[in-house]
């Protein structure tokens, strides 16, 4: 039998990675019955996300017809200010140049203490919570909390409107997914109409009072005498708040569960502490984005042994960065959770090329600080029952993940 590519199955939702394992051995360039090609192999994911060839413009280059709910969503891409993360060259280049200083591992590594005490404080509002009786849910308590408090601590964010703030990232990373419906992009509409306001009016205040927060550097970034435009630095600001959330959200829920399910890794990590490599291997495992799209410019051939796999210009290809990351020629018994894989930073986890993840340090080091600290906290941590995985196709993670925790 011919495998196929169906996210929807409740059985690749709980476990994708044998399905990928039979793609990337059976049909590696893979024509879905919506009309998608999807690709596994490691080379070919990591050569589509590197070559010029390839736009990230979907709304602008795709030529499949799609859901009533994705044609709206692409009629508004055409009108809206796109992100970062939608533009080709030069447009991106030029954001990301002025963008990009306010991301470095040096720029980050000095948030490494308000990001401890976040976590210090969310871990001690759940403990008490057990002592209380209740329960330790690692999402809501943890996982949910930490970023989002980093990076509108890190914009300088003013915390009056927090929940709502909270509220509208939830609302529109919802839109990211290519299943997102009329409902979602309603919901969407008016999360941006409070945000969009909200926004504009604390960046012309922090222009009259530049501080040393990142929406300040972002303000004063110049280039050559180029700056960014106040649209596009409300599209930006929109866009962290969007794709620095819920990914590090479930990278440390992922994140735990892994380790929850590898003993002797678990061991290795409460010994040691999570390094740099330990977390790129956390993600190589089971990461958060799953994949991301491409559209060839002019048809492209894929070459797999002797077989070839023509794609015709406009096509959506889905490069499986899960897929990628398991990838046998690359990495050795790829299931294997394995913290001191020699090539673990090999993973696509935040993809590659031009789009690669901009807060992959800053993601990164949100992990290491909330996973340390919950396994110094805790010396017995064990699951409560099974974990529900979401019902997402782009962002994998779960709803909640219960524990059972003692000094
Ligand atoms: C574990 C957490 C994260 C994962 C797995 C992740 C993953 C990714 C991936 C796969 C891409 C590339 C998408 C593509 O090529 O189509 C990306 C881009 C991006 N990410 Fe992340 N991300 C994470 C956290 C963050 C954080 C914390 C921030 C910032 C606060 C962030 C900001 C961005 C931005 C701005 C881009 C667009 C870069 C560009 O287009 O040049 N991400 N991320």
């Amino acid at each position: 039998m011919r495998p196929v590519f169906d996210p929807f199955d409740p059985a690749f939702r709980a476990d994708p990675y044998p399905f990928y394992d039979a793609l990337r051995t059976h049909d590696p360039v893979h024509t879905t019955p919506f009309g998608m090609v999807v690709l596994t192999r490691y080379e070919d994911v990591a050569w589509t996300l590197k070559s010029p060839q390839f736009s990230r413009d979907i709304d602008k280059y795709a030529t499949q017809t799609s859901s009533p709910a994705r044609q709206r969503r692409r009629e508004q891409g055409r009108t809206r200010t796109k992100s970062i993360l939608n533009l080709d060259p030069p447009d991106h280049t030029r954001l990301r140049r002025l963008v990009s200083k306010s991301f470095t591992p040096s720029a980050i590594e000095p948030l490494r203490a308000v990001t401890q005490k976040f976590v210090d404080e969310a871990l001690d509002t759940a403990e008490q919570r057990v002592r209380d009786g209740g329960q330790f849910e690692l999402i809501d308590d943890l996982a949910f909390p930490v970023p989002f408090l980093v990076i509108s601590s890190m914009l300088g964010m003013p915390t009056t409107r927090a929940d709502e703030l909270r509220e509208w990232s939830k609302v529109l990373t919802q839109t990211l997914e290519p299943t997102v419906s009329m409902q979602d992009l309603d919901q969407a509409d008016r999360a941006f109409e409070g945000l969009i306001p909200f926004l504009n009016e604390v960046i012309a205040d922090r222009r009259k009072n530049l501080g040393s927060d990142m929406l300040s550097a972002l303000i004063a970034a110049e280039e050559s005498g180029d700056k960014m435009t106040t649209t596009e630095l409300v599209t930006f600001v929109v866009l962290l708040y969007v794709a620095g959330h819920e990914t590090t959200v479930n990278l440390i829920g992922n994140s735990v569960l892994a380790l929850l399910r590898a003993p002797d890794q678990l061991a290795w990590a409460r010994e040691h502490g999570l390094d740099s490599n330990a977390v790129d291997e956390l993600l190589r495992f089971d990461g958060p984005v799953q994949h991301t799209v491409r559209v060839p410019l002019k048809p492209v051939q894929f070459q797999v042994g002797d077989r070839t796999f023509d794609v015709a210009a406009g096509e959506r290809v889905l490069t499986s960065l899960g897929a990628a990351s398991h990838d046998p020629s690359v990495f050795d018994d790829p299931h294997r959770l394995d913290l001191r894989r020699p090539n673990a930073n090999r993973h696509l986890g935040f993809a590659a090329g031009i789009h690669y993840c901009l807060g992959s340090s800053l993601a990164k080091m949100e992990t290491q600080v909330s996973i340390d600290s919950l396994l110094r906290r805790f010396s017995r941590i064990e699951l409560s029952g099974e974990p529900q995985w979401r019902d997402r196709l782009t962002i994998r993670g779960v709803d909640r993940l219960v524990l059972s925790v003692a000094r």
